[in-house]
């Protein structure tokens, strides 16, 4: 065992850092192998900081050729740097001026952090700490500067030369090469600096400001892919608006650039006036990307842009505080969707990637706070937790204090921390004296991991006519934290009577209730338990439990499946339309992976498959609801819900065999709405035309679950006519589970329509990820030789290997451990060159403890083999103890 594992990074031990720099100077001479790097700093001791400390400053593999403090050279052979560090001991106590020359190696930059290359193009990604791998720097958060910055490159590989804020000169330069010099007048921390330098393609247009001001917009891409950007172009036209209109934020800069680039650890990156992206986030046509794709690209688009007053004009103290930059901007992006798309389906499928992702991350041994307390590796917590769940906390804030009073709070915090590295208690304060609320009870949720558990119990006396709820609350031991405290929990709530009419609330004399909670209908639980009794209810009603699931937590509410029926039917409530339909097909699946396991068939469910026919038909008006409806729970739900001896195989076979048999009972339904949803003229992105292609491909869907023949000779049609590659895919994936004969061609067929398209091969890799065949695994080590394969690029592992290990449990999790071993080798074979990526490929792990126990034993003998391994990387290092701790 190795012992010499750092010590972690303590919230607790936060301090104002010694020094400020509050000028940066940087001129960067690009070159594939040998960039140059000469950094100015103006730098002065903090009067909040220590006096006389010594000036350390964080480096990560970088080479000092150069240092001088004040104009005076310093002799290198002194020890000032290493890779990691330069240290000062003794700086004068007065504004001085450090210059340094460091070397880089672009070009050899594999993990994707600081200055590297992808393809042709040089790029920079600093968040969280990257900065340290171009210069020495106060490489946190707190520290924030101005900064200027020469770029010079060859003008014929890099006739594009981008900055952060605005271009001050540019010119040429002898020997082929020239400059862009480019000023950012907005104080910012490190991990927002960005440069870009390559031969792009580019489109242009502009937007004008609220008050008036000009914005010159471009978005750059490789050559020939122009076209591909519009979409992103009016995306990012919109997001700008509706800060302005929702949000009362306006754009402050006089250029706003975004990047698209192959070669990129995440999504995208907010850096100022110069927004970096994965391609996949930029790029798109109706023939290569899906109705999906064009909705991501809409919200990472808007959440980038939106960073730039929440991450941005404020930022982050520190990194425990990442959840005050990203659950906020994820709050807002979701709203910006929730108001260009449709608002109920939004808030759906914000639900279904809660719980496929942040739910089982609660679950399992990486659990943590939305705002953690200690952290070995701070690249590991860019999770659905301080994401997801942080965009959560901040829903149930608005919720508590009412969309009056949250809109104030957000102005007082715009007002009162721009400029500032924030903390969240500064944010809550704003909310604390919009709403005239105490918070303090509000903010446990930031620093208490784990899912709470709603139980709920319902009675009803006819002959007092009361109906009593009974609520208590529970959050299961997460690691470090056994003992859990109660949290205040806003639920939303109605009560539907017999006839299908909402009760309302605010009729009789209610106790345990206070008039505000009766005319809102949003109750709040505070405590263990709460008993609330409503009075003058004649007949028995059924309770609609958190609607709108207004706060991130499970029901256990002991409803029946007659009252999920009469819910489905009936509650005026959207989401918990949609969720009467889950939660019934949760308790079928559940009772029918017993029943596998216990050697017994699925048993058949017409009532449910009934009520399903009638929602359906029902809400068929409104398709993209309609095709959520009709979209059972998934593989990861299920394996959640069950928690424990999970067998992800029994969950496949009991998911399928109820999709069959949807398909089968239901056909000729199905195949009426799948006729009558055909799309007609060209293709369109918007959520209207994208609900119809959801609703058809769902029906189509499960059309091929009921009768494969029928349903292979339906797509092999819609394959080889689809105008779009939503529809197109579609049919893919329902080819690809078809007899050999019939996959082999289309898979064929597809690879050579897109062979050009990096981003259409990668679903070409996905869909074989997928694959339910029981040879899956072999195939996708074979797909690994392929020619297209490449673990150097993210996108494509992901593509490959982490969807089979996140999105293909059966095969993943199958019986003989060989899924394990294979995700093992990928990240130990990623983990020297990118560590980042290697670490959140382990992630698909972190549910082992619930698997039934071979694949338990065989899961942790694997992670044991990883924890051995002399060399690791801080990131997997920390996951894989994580894991197994
Ligand atoms: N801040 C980015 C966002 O908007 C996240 C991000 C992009 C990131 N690239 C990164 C985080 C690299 C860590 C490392 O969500
Ligand atoms: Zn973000």
């Amino acid at each position: 065992m190795r012992t010499d594992i750092a010590l972690p990074i303590r919230l607790a031990d936060y301090r104002a850092p010694d020094y400020l720099v509050d000028h940066v100077d940087l001129d960067i001479a690009l070159h594939a192998h040998e960039t140059r790097v000469v950094a100015r700093l103006a730098i002065r001791p903090n009067p909040l900081g220590q006096a006389g400390a010594a000036l350390v400053l964080d480096g990560d593999e970088l080479r000092l050729l150069h240092l001088a403090l004040d104009g005076v050279v310093l002799d290198l052979a002194a020890g000032f740097a290493t890779s990691q560090r330069l240290a000062i001991e003794s700086p004068p106590q007065r504004p001085f001026v450090l210059e340094m020359t460091t070397q880089l190696d672009p070009a050899a930059n594999t993990k994707l952090m600081g200055l590297y290359r992808s393809g042709a193009a040089y790029c920079t990604q600093c968040e969280a700490e990257g900065f340290r791998r171009i210069t020495y720097f106060l490489d946190r958060p707190d520290v924030l500067s101005r900064y200027r910055v020469r770029i010079e490159a060859d003008r014929a590989e890099a006739p594009v030369l981008l900055g952060n804020g605005n271009l001050v000169a540019s010119g040429d330069v002898a020997g082929g090469r020239h400059f862009a010099i480019w000023e950012d007048p907005h104080p910012k921390p490190c991990y927002l600096f960005a440069l870009v330098g390559g031969d792009l393609g580019a489109i242009h247009d502009h937007f004008v400001t609220q008050s008036g001001r000009r914005v010159a917009l471009g978005i750059y891409v490789e050559h020939g892919r122009e076209a591909f950007a519009s979409y992103a172009m009016d995306a990012l036209k919109r997001s700008m608006r509706w800060d302005e209109t929702a949000f009362g934020r306006e754009y402050d800069l006089d250029v706003f650039n975004i990047v698209a680039v192959s070669d990129f650890n995440m999504g995208a990156m907010e850096n100022k006036g110069l927004n970096i992206f994965n391609d996949k986030l930029v790029l798109a046509s109706p023939k290569t990307a899906t109705d999906g794709d064009y909705a991501q690209i809409e919200a990472v688009i808007a959440h980038e842009y939106f960073h730039n007053w929440t991450g941005n004009r404020i930022t982050c103290r520190d990194w425990f505080q990442l959840c005050l930059k990203e659950g906020l901007t994820v709050f807002r992006d979701q709203e910006f969707s929730a108001d260009q798309r449709s608002r109920a389906v939004k808030r759906i499928s914000d639900v279904r990637g809660l719980r496929a992702s942040q739910f089982a991350e609660d679950a399992g041994p990486l659990a943590h706070n939305v705002r953690p307390e200690t952290y070995h590796e701070i690249n590991n917590f860019y999770t659905s937790t301080v994401y997801e769940k942080g965009a959560e906390l901040i829903r149930m804030l608005k919720t508590l204090i009412g969309a009056e009073a949250f809109s104030r709070g957000m102005t007082l915090y715009f007002e009162r921390c721009d400029g500032m590295a924030a903390t969240m208690e500064d944010f809550l304060a704003c909310f604390a004296q919009s709403s005239g609320r105490d918070l303090t009870h509000f903010q446990r949720w930031y620093a208490q991991a784990g899912t709470p558990v709603l139980h709920v119990a319902a009675h009803h006396d006819p002959i007092a006519q009361t109906f009593t709820l009974d609520i208590s609350q529970t959050t299961p031991p997460t690691p470090g934290q056994p003992d859990k405290s109660p949290l205040l929990i806003p639920i939303a709530l109605g009560l539907i009577a017999p006839d299908g009419g909402e009760i309302p609330l605010a009729a009789g004399a209610e106790h345990g209730a206070t008039p505000a909670e009766l005319h809102s209908g949003i109750f709040e639980l505070s405590g263990g338990s709460r008993r609330i009794t409503f009075t003058h209810v004649a007949q028995c009603p059924v309770p609609s439990l958190l609607r709108g699931f207004s706060a991130p937590v499970r029901v256990e509410s002991g409803l029946r499946d007659a009252d999920l029926l009469h819910l489905a039917a009936h509650d005026s409530d959207t989401f918990n339309r949609w969720q009467a339909v889950q939660t019934l097909a949760l308790n079928i699946l559940m009772r029918s992976v017993e029943n596998l396991r216990a050697g017994q068939p699925a048993s058949d469910q017409p009532a449910f498959v009934g009520a399903l026919g009638a929602a359906l038909a029902h809400n068929k008006a409104d398709p993209a609801l309609a095709a959520q409806i009709i979209t059972l729970p998934g593989e990861a739900d299920l394996a959640r819900e069950i928690g424990k001896n999970v067998d992800p195989e029994a969950i496949r076979s009991a998911r399928e065999a109820l999709r069959a048999n949807i398909g089968h009972s239901l056909q000729d339904m199905l195949h009426d709405i799948f006729q009558a949803t055909a799309n007609h003229g060209p293709y369109s992105a918007d959520a209207a035309s994208a609900g119809r292609r959801a609703l058809r491909n769902g029906a189509l869907q499960l059309l091929a679950a009921g009768d494969p023949t029928i349903g292979h000779k339906l797509a092999q049609a819609q394959f080889d006519n689809a105008s779009n590659m939503t529809d197109q895919f579609a049919a893919l994936d329902i080819l690809s589970r078809a007899p050999q004969h019939q996959r082999e061609p289309a898979l064929a067929s597809f690879y050579a329509q897109h062979a050009s398209d990096a981003l259409v091969i990668d679903k070409w890799f996905a869909v074989q990820a997928m694959s339910p065949a029981a040879d899956a695994l072999n195939h996708v080590q074979a797909l690994t030789q392929h020619k297209a394969f490449s673990y150097g690029n993210p996108n494509r592992v992901r593509a490959l290997i982490g969807n089979f290990a996140n999105a293909n449990p059966a095969r993943f999790h199958a019986l003989d451990g060989r899924g394990y071993d294979f995700l093992i080798d990928t990240v130990l074979r990623l983990d020297p060159t990118n560590p980042q990526m290697a670490a959140r490929l382990l992630g698909a792990m972190r549910s082992w403890r619930a698997l039934e126990e071979i694949r338990r034993s065989k899961a942790h003998a694997t992670l044991q083999r990883v924890a051995a391994q002399a060399e690791l990387s801080a990131d997997v290092r920390d996951i894989v103890t994580r894991s197994l701790g």
